[in-house]
């Protein structure tokens, strides 16, 4: 189907793609379609190994080497100097191409057995929090694709990390999976951006739009906060009776405002849960959803960026 410029959703280890073949303007045209997606956003083109990147990029850099070599397959995605055959549409215009091979390793699979390179935003409609399973594919997607595989992985929960590593000097575009510190080992002088030094012009252009937001109101508690501050957000006027859901990792105080409530046992199960808890409190009618920050550390800096804006409201 995908060599057929067909959409079809897969499994990753991070959350779940909507892939078409790259290198089809019409196949690539109809995910922005069917995502309702702004055509300013770059997609991410998915290989089934590191010697296919030469069909999308122009130059592997040093620091992308090093970091393909350290994290893929896996969930990081490096940013190229791009193929001037590939499609403008995949990269919104842009002169550079995002690339990733998938840690999953069904979803190299997939990738290997369609035979040409796979451009693959999350799957779900633009805005929403992205799906860590098919049913959440199939909720958001039915009817406006042509197929989704029905396994089961994002194992993380969490999108890629992406580096630009156009210069020797990487700078993280987006934190995910690959901690901006395990980065940091392979290659010290990656930087993140909107830190001091780095221009926030650098950003990717996904940032400018909302992302990863359910229907419910998202409020974030800080995780160093004391149960009271926890309590004062519980009892805003706003609340009504089993309306709030509440995700965190230290139990939350009782509060007749809270309907679903799910405690995390660390920030990976945190991570790999947070999406679809944020789903599931659509689902039952929640109004609103308190989720407590995890410490910035490792995992923690993406679930925090993730939690920041689906709480952020434009
Ligand atoms: O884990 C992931 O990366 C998942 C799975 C399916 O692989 N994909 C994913 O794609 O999260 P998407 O489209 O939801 O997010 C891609 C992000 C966007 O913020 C986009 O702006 C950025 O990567 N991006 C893609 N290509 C870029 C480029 N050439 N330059 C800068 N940013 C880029
Ligand atoms: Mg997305």
């Amino acid at each position: 189907m995908l060599a057929q410029g067909k959409l079809v959703a897969f499994p990753t280890e991070t959350v779940f793609g909507l892939g078409a073949n790259a290198l089809s303007d019409k196949a690539v045209a109809s995910i922005f379609k069917a995502k309702g997606r702004p055509a300013d956003n770059p997609l991410i083109v998915h290989l089934a190994n590191r010697e296919q990147w030469a069909s999308v990029a122009a130059e592997l850099t040093e620091s992308a080497s090093k970091l393909l070599d350290a994290f893929s397959p896996g969930p990081i995605t490096v940013v190229l100097e791009k193929q001037p055959g590939v499609s403008d549409l995949v990269s919104a215009g842009l002169d550079s191409i995002g690339i990733r091979i998938p840690g999953c390793e069904i979803a190299r699979e997939v990738l290997q057995v369609a035979g040409v390179p796979i451009a693959a935003p999350s799957a779900n409609v633009s805005g929403r929090p992205s799906c860590t399973t098919w049913q959440a594919v199939e909720e958001d997607l039915r009817g406006r694709i042509d197929a989704i595989l029905c396994l089961e992985s994002a194992e993380v929960g969490l999108e890629s990390t992406v580096v630009d590593c156009r210069s020797s000097d990487p700078i993280v575009l987006r934190s995910g999976g690959v901690s901006l510190e395990a980065i940091k080992e392979v290659v010290p002088a990656a930087r993140l951006v909107g830190s001091a030094d780095v221009e926030v012009e650098f950003a990717s252009p996904g940032t400018r739009h909302p992302h990863y937001q359910p229907l419910a109101r998202v409020t974030v508690v800080e995780f160093s906060n004391e149960d009271e501050s926890v309590m004062g957000v519980l009892r805003a006027p706003a609340t009504s009776e089993g309306k709030v859901a509440y995700c965190g990792l230290k139990a939350c105080p009782d509060s007749k405002a809270i309907g679903l409530k799910r405690i995390f046992a660390s920030v990976p199960e945190y991570s790999k849960g947070f999406y679809e808890f944020l789903r599931e409190a659509d689902r039952q009618g929640a109004t609103q959803i308190v989720c407590e920050s995890v410490p910035e550390g490792g995992l923690g800096a993406a679930l925090n960026d993730r939690m920041r804006r689906a709480a952020a409201r434009g």
